[in-house]
C-alpha cells in the first residue's frame, strides 16, 4: 500500500516500508553515501546520508529510515549540509582518504575544510601483504563494514573478515589476526569490489599500474606464491 510524503517540497508516493533514500530518489534527489552500497545490507554507520524530518529532534540517516505517511523531509537544509560537511572533515582528519575519489568529490561539493582538526590523531596500521591476490592498507579504512558484509551474509558466506578491538582501536581483522591464507578466505574479490577507499587493492591492479602486462603479472604472482610456500615450509 503506497504512502504519501513530501521531499524538498515535492509530493512523493512510495510503497510502505521503503527507505527515505528511495523516496528521495523518487523526488529526483541523490543522497550522498559513504557506508551504503547497493550490494550490502545498510547499517547506518557513517551518517553521511542524513536528512531533516520536520518534528524530529535528530537528523535521520536516509539509508535506514523508513518513509512514513505525511513526513515532511528536507534533504539540503543548512543543518543537513553542516552535518555532512562535519562528517567529511572528521573522517579526513582521522584517516587517509587520498584514494577515495567519491568522498573527495563530496568534500569539494560540501566545501569541507581539509585542514580542520589539525591536531587530530590519525589512525595508523601496518600494511598487510600476506597473499598473492590483494593487499590490505587499513590506514585507508573508514570502517564501513562493507567488506565484512560482502565476505559474510550479504554475498560470499565465507566469514574470513570480522571486526577487532574497541573504540579507537577498532579495526577490520581476521580471527586471531591470522594471515589471509590461513583463514577461510577463497579470494573471491568481493571485499575488494565493495571497498570505497582502496584500503583493499587487488595485486593485478597494482601490477598493471606499474605497467606490467598479463604475462608479467602471472610470473610475478607465481614468484610470490613460491616465496610464500617456502616461508610456510621453513616455519
Ligand atoms: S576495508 Fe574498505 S570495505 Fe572494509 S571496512 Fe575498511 S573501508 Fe570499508
Ligand atoms: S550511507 Fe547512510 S549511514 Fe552511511
Amino acid at each position: 500500500m503506497p504512502i504519501q510524503l513530501t521531499i524538498d517540497g515535492k509530493p512523493v508516493s512510495i510503497e510502505d516500508g521503503a527507505s527515505l533514500m528511495l523516496a528521495a530518489q523518487q523526488a529526483g534527489v541523490d543522497t550522498p553515501v559513504i557506508c551504503y552500497h547497493e550490494a550490502t545490507t545498510p547499517n547506518g554507520l557513517c551518517r553521511q546520508c542524513v536528512v531533516e524530518v520536520e518534528g524530529w529532534r535528530v537528523l535521520a540517516p536516509a539509508c535506514i529510515t523508513s518513509a512514513a505517511e505525511g513526513m515532511v523531509v528536507h534533504t539540503a537544509s543548512e543543518r543537513v549540509t553542516r552535518a555532512r560537511r562535519t562528517i567529511l572533515e572528521m573522517l579526513n582528519a582521522s584517516m587517509d582518504l587520498s584514494e577515495a575519489p567519491a568522498i573527495q568529490q563530496q568534500m569539494d561539493e560540501y566545501k569541507a575544510d581539509r585542514k580542520r582538526f589539525p591536531g587530530a590523531h590519525r589512525r595508523s596500521q601496518p600494511l598487510l601483504d600476506d597473499n598473492p591476490f590483494y593487499v590490505r592498507d587499513y590506514d585507508k579504512c573508514l570502517m564501513c563494514w562493507r567488506c565484512v558484509q560482502a565476505c559474510g551474509d550479504d554475498l560470499q558466506f565465507t566469514y574470513a573478515l570480522s571486526t577487532g578491538g574497541r573504540g579507537y582501536e577498532s579495526h577490520i581483522a581476521t580471527f586471531f589476526d591470522a594471515p589471509m591464507t590461513e583463514t577461510t578466505c577463497v579470494f573471491c574479490g568481493n571485499c575488494v569490489a565493495v571497498c570505497p577507499t582502496n584500503a583493499l587493492v587487488s595485486k593485478t591492479e597494482i601490477f598493471m599500474s606499474r605497467g606490467l602486462d598479463y604475462d608479467a603479472i602471472r610470473r610475478e604472482k607465481r614468484k610470490q606464491r613460491r616465496a610464500e610456500k617456502k616461508e610456510f615450509s621453513d616455519d
